[in-house]
């Protein structure tokens, strides 16, 4: 899927984010396999450990459809200043269900986007790489 077209809905997405606390929207899409896409968006608690990242969001809700043939995964932030690459937490769920070289493209917090990997934003994973087993 064209990467600017995944980062679009990411940024579409991020208008349903729920981030009263922060305040700072975050929008995911990942792509699948026939070309669909699902959309994920932060969903944060008065508990604040408990909120939810768009990109994990994203993923659960393709693999509640019994869908994990993920091609790409693209993050945005309207609300950001600076690149908005995705935490640890999700490097750790993506490198789970996501190939080593899958791309994952970033808000780079100026209108653009930065165009990584599952290699790059967590290597080593490699060598476990579950999503080949
Ligand atoms: N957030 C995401 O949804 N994805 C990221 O990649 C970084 C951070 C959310 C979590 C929290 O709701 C808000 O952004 C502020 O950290």
């Amino acid at each position: 899927m064209d990467p600017e077209k995944l980062m679009k809905e990411a940024r579409m997405a991020a208008e349903n984010a729920y981030a009263p606390y922060s305040k700072f929207r975050v929008g995911a899409a990942v792509a699948l396999s026939d070309g669909s896409v699902v959309r994920g968006v932060n969903v944060e608690n008065r508990s604040f450990g408990l909120s939810n990242c768009a990109e994990r969001s994203a993923l659960f809700t393709a693999i509640t459809s019994g869908r994990t043939d993920f091609e790409a995964i693209a993050i945005a932030g309207p609300d950001a200043w600076e690149p908005l690459p995705p935490c640890g937490a999700c490097r750790q769920v993506i490198s789970e269900f996501c190939k080593s070289e899958t791309p994952i493209y970033y808000d780079d917090g100026k209108g653009g986007f930065i165009s990584s990997s599952v290699e790059e934003l967590y290597p080593a994973n490699s060598l476990m790489d579950l999503s080949t087993q």
